[in-house]
């Protein structure tokens, strides 16, 4: 394993590890730590979680493919999750899941699952995103953004265009890539015996 933590993110980890009893029951903190340090948690990334919490790469990579809010390497550098749950396919006054949806993809030629070609902009559907009373409710990387309208939705989308230098016709026409969200790789050989040494 080659991946380390920066001398910041040690101190960091330390007072994590402290609030915990043991390590294990540490790596959901842990992992938002990683994800943090190397803005995405990748092979590298689970096995520096392994590691730090003394159990298997298996294991980690069981927390990081069931809590799908992690940000991993098949998702766009910006992240559109929308809520598909039922308050926000219902909608509000501002709208309803499936016009966001409808806005990004005429933008940005994605639809739900799929990253564009350069690999700046992925959109999912995801479960309740807990602001049921405020939809359509959607996140864009770590902003939350409620009662949505579509004309909000495009300036949104404007702001990162221009802040990725592409124009906003940029995307017309083209088709998004599926990300193969469900397919893990890891690509290094386990070495971190688990609980019950298992490696
Ligand atoms: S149903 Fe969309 S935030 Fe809860």
């Amino acid at each position: 394993m080659t991946r380390k933590f920066s001398a910041a993110a040690e101190t960091e980890l330390k007072d994590i590890l402290d609030d915990f009893p043991n390590k294990k029951s540490a790596l959901l903190m842990v992992l938002r730590l990683v994800e943090r340090e190397f803005g995405m948690i990748d092979d590298g990334g689970m096995e520096l979680a392994a590691a730090t919490c003394e159990v298997s790469v298996a294991h980690v990579l069981g927390m990081v493919s069931f809590y799908t809010h992690f940000k991993r390497p098949f998702h766009g550098k910006h992240r559109f999750m929308v809520c598909a749950t039922l308050m926000c396919s219902i909608g509000g006054p501002s709208g309803k899941c499936d016009q966001s949806l409808a806005v990004i993809h005429r933008r940005l030629g994605i639809a739900p699952g799929e990253c564009t070609e350069d690999g700046l902009f992925s959109v999912e559907k995801v479960e309740c995103l807990a602001d049921c009373n405020r939809p359509p409710v959607i996140q864009k990387d770590n902003d939350h953004h409620v009662n949505i309208t579509d004309a909000l939705l495009e300036e949104l989308i404007d702001s990162l265009l221009t802040r990725e230098g592409r124009s906003k016709e940029h995307y017309a026409g083209q088709k998004g890539i599926a990300m193969n969200a469900r397919i893990p790789s890891i690509s290094v050989k386990q070495t971190v015996p688990g609980p019950q040494g298992i490696r």
